[in-house]
């Protein structure tokens, strides 16, 4: 097999024959953009109309297309990408197959869902923002990033930017929450992390950030339904994160499965051209989502494949993920006119271009290699990042409770470990762990174990299965996997429970592992209920009969109605998925090894009943009065009003206070700025971290504003007894808004500042903007 130098020459050679003086693609792309383009133009000049339509196909291996064939196609230029091919091996002879047996010799580029991790899994994304750690966020894509090269995988379908405010919806497990501002600053630090300096490097990957747009606003959580939305609300509470991806280079979007009031986001002009290209200036490559050209048929917009086909091209869709219309219809569409070769050659130049920002022009093999350094063992464990996966999964974990001091826990005695949750391998990784292996993952009783190891004693009960109800155990080992996830232990529910109670009596603390298997959170995983299952419930309830302090550690990918848990936990630590050093970082929390200081990024309901609940809600005309219910304001008559913990909230071992609000100034004018300080004590006996918010609300504006938004945080680590006075700029970007016209502005008034360490309990003070000058980004438009 020939080196990919001599591959390089050799293009660069075919490249002269038919462009005297073409050079060699750049190393650097950024270095000269017009040769950029005269690279593109050139090559698009000498593709035939097939070669063309082949480029937009992104395929993914499997048994529609077994691998002989998926060559064959990639040699006759009928492939212009893959996913799901992972190792170096697979991936070789694809790439083999694109620049020495196809005509034109175009790289292919290989994508992978690489969403909290590849080899090693990180927490789940809904754990990576409880920690309001943008360095740890940063931390665990660069590592992806660095392990997804090592196996030549050049780009990932990632970060997924989409705001939840329903927990039924399983994907509330792969964003970063309820609010804009906190997941927009995840996308921005995933962005950096996964494309490092630049995407053309042999350890950075490209990031594409999905699902554009609202996908997180399925209509009733269910998976995959329609999403109807006020312009306003598009622009100030779901689009942000998109845009902040874009904004920090992400060179990808993955199209939204969904419809945008009424209009498929995959054949959405408006979405990917008005707003995406031409009002944010992104210039990278569009997938489609899985199928989601095809499904334009079902979603009833599209008479049949080939309108289908066209409704998409049209739209804006560079790419098509394991659809055949493309292939089937655009060279019939092309020549019958009703596609021009101008839209067509727009759609390729954008995956051309990406291919040359990937820098695969000037090596095809950039990031996978020559086959000496191909890894003897894919799954090998020295091939892991441990220690960073360890150290960023302590920083997700949130404590919820915590009576009497029950944690942490000391290395002695007699500790009871149950629950179904406690020794799996493979729920601890979450959902979309890419590469991660059950078996190389840190169980919670793995840590547990290493942790106490010669200084106190584990006994062990299962306690339950995960459900007693054999409809969802068939739904769940039906849905996702090759083998079964979630395997019974075919005792009787009493039996365990009555097993894992005599255990209790010779323990002095009792941990129970339970929450949702990761297949309960994830992809076409919708709940209409959220609270823990009956048959872990039961258990939890025959522990605390015992009497023994009990220890409750949750894993789970959405917000769970724990009202049970909350009132009868001794201690309550909310752990996500905590991935491969999940085990580890769980202990060291519980033992206290590490103090936990995470912050819940997105509000726990009371009951289903209250969804959609988020702490960002609009002002409204009769609000309740807190201790005043029946008196025709909003609220459940069943149920108190807010939410079972609210947004930013988490505890530590430690007591923290803030106090000493003060702004700099009462009144400011357009222009200028004032300044929030608050001071941070710690005043317990162990060191830690807070995160102090702040969040900003407008008494009152031309058009109905949030009770509070979130504006700032900072995570500060303060030793026992230490203080630290914490400062916010307040300006212009704090205090701008969409208004009705959907323009940006500010607008004077009275603006109340809180600072907390959650978003309820807050210190408040207020100001004055006494005159605002109409601030207006006029690219902003309603859709049309
Ligand atoms: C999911 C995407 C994912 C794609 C490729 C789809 O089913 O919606 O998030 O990137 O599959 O695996």
């Amino acid at each position: 097999m020939a080196s990919a130098a001599a591959w390089v020459t050799g293009m660069a050679a075919q490249l002269a024959i038919t462009v005297p003086g073409q050079a060699q693609p750049p190393a650097d792309p950024s270095a000269d953009p017009g040769a950029k383009k005269a690279f593109i133009d050139d090559l698009i000049s000498r593709m035939t109309v097939d070669e063309k339509v082949g480029q937009l196909r992104l395929i993914s291996i499997g048994p529609e297309m077994p691998i002989a064939q998926l060559e064959d196609e990639i040699a006759a230029g009928r492939i212009g990408a893959s996913f799901n091919t992972v190792v170096r091996r697979d991936n070789r002879p694809l790439q083999e197959a694109a620049v020495k047996r196809s005509r034109l010799k175009i790289p292919l580029f290989f994508a992978y869902d690489i969403v909290h991790g590849h080899r090693t899994a990180f927490p789940i994304p809904l754990g990576l923002a409880s920690s309001f750690d943008m360095a740890a966020i940063e931390r665990m894509a660069r590592v992806s990033a660095l392990e997804a090269c090592a196996d030549g995988v050049d780009m990932t379908f990632a970060p997924m930017v989409d705001i939840g405010h329903d927990p039924r919806w399983g994907r509330v497990s792969e964003g970063f929450g309820e609010d804009p501002y906190l997941a927009s600053e995840c996308a921005r630090a995933s962005v950096h992390g996964f494309q490092g300096s630049g995407v053309n490097r042999p350890d950075t990957i490209m990031a594409a950030v999905k699902h554009f747009a609202l996908y997180g606003a399925v209509e009733g959580g269910r998976d995959y339904n329609t999403v109807d939305m006020s312009p306003l609300r598009m622009h100030q509470v779901y689009l942000p994160p998109y845009r902040a991806a874009i904004d920090a280079g992400a060179g990808g979007v993955m199209v939204a499965l969904n419809s945008i009031n009424g209009v498929p986001a995959t054949a959405n002009t408006w979405l990917l051209q008005d707003l995406l290209r031409k009002q944010w200036g992104f210039r990278g490559i569009t997938i489609s989502d899985h199928g989601a050209i095809t499904e334009l048929m079902k979603h009833g917009v599209a008479r049949d494949a080939r309108e289908a086909a066209k409704l998409a091209i049209k739209a804006g869709i560079d790419l098509s993920m394991a659809d055949k219309v493309y292939l089937a219809e655009l060279p019939g569409l092309v020549a019958s006119g009703e596609i021009t070769m101008a839209e067509l050659d727009a759609r390729v130049r954008e995956v051309l271009g990406v291919k040359y920002d990937l820098g695969l022009f000037a090596d095809p093999f950039l990031r996978m290699g020559s086959p000496a350094d191909d890894p003897v063992d894919d799954k090998a464990d020295n091939r892991l990042h441990r220690r960073p996966a360890r150290e960023v999964a302590r920083e997700t974990i949130v404590l919820l409770g915590n009576r009497n001091r029950t944690l942490p826990l000391k290395k002695a005695g007699t500790i009871l470990l149950t629950g179904p949750l406690a020794e799996s391998g493979l729920d601890i990784l979450g959902s979309w762990s890419a590469q991660a292996v059950a078996k190389l993952a840190v169980t919670l009783r793995a840590g547990i174990e290493t942790a106490v190891e010669g200084k106190a004693r584990v006994l062990t009960a299962r306690g339950c299965n995960i459900t007693d109800n054999p409809k969802v155990v068939d739904y769940l080992n039906y849905l996702n996997w090759d083998t079964p996830e979630v395997v019974q232990d075919p005792r009787a529910p009493e039996v365990m429970i009555a097993e894992a109670v005599e255990l209790a009596a010779q323990a002095d603390v009792v941990i129970a592992a339970v929450g949702e298997t990761r297949g309960m959170s994830h992809e076409s995983s919708s709940r209409v209920d959220i609270d823990l299952p009956g048959s872990q419930r039961a258990l939890l309830k025959a522990l605390k009969a015992t009497g023994k302090p009990l220890v409750v550690v949750l894993m789970n990918g959405r917000p769970l109605a724990i009202d049970w848990e909350k009132d009868n936990a001794d201690a309550l630590l909310e752990t996500w998925y905590t991935g491969t050093e999940g085990g580890n970082a769980i202990a060291d929390v519980l033992f206290g090894d590490h103090n936990p200081s995470a912050k819940l990024p997105i509000s726990f309901p009371r009951s289903v009943g209250q969804i959609p609940i988020y702490y960002n809600h609009l002002r409204i005309g009769r609000p309740l009065t807190e201790g005043k219910p029946g008196n025709y304001t909003s609220q459940y008559f069943e149920e108190q009003n807010g939410p079972l913990y609210p947004f930013g909230f988490g505890l530590s071992y430690s007591r923290f206070s803030l106090s000493s609000l003060k702004l700099s100034a009462s009144r400011i004018s357009y222009g200028q700025s004032l300044t929030a300080e608050a001071t941070l004590t710690n005043e317990g006996p162990y060191e830690g971290a807070n995160v102090v918010q702040l969040y900003i609300s407008e008494s009152y504006a031309s058009v109905a504003r949030p009770v509070k938004e979130l504006k700032g945080f900072q995570k500060v680590t303060l030793k026992p007894g230490e203080s630290r006075v914490v400062r916010f700029e307040i300006g212009e970007e704090q205090l701008k808004f969409v208004n009705a016209e959907l323009r940006e502005v500010v607008e004077s008034g009275q603006f109340s500042v809180q600072l907390g360490l959650d978003s309820h309990e807050v210190l408040e003070q207020s100001f004055e903007l006494a005159e605002a000058l109409e601030h207006a980004d006029q690219n902003q438009k309603s859709p049309g």
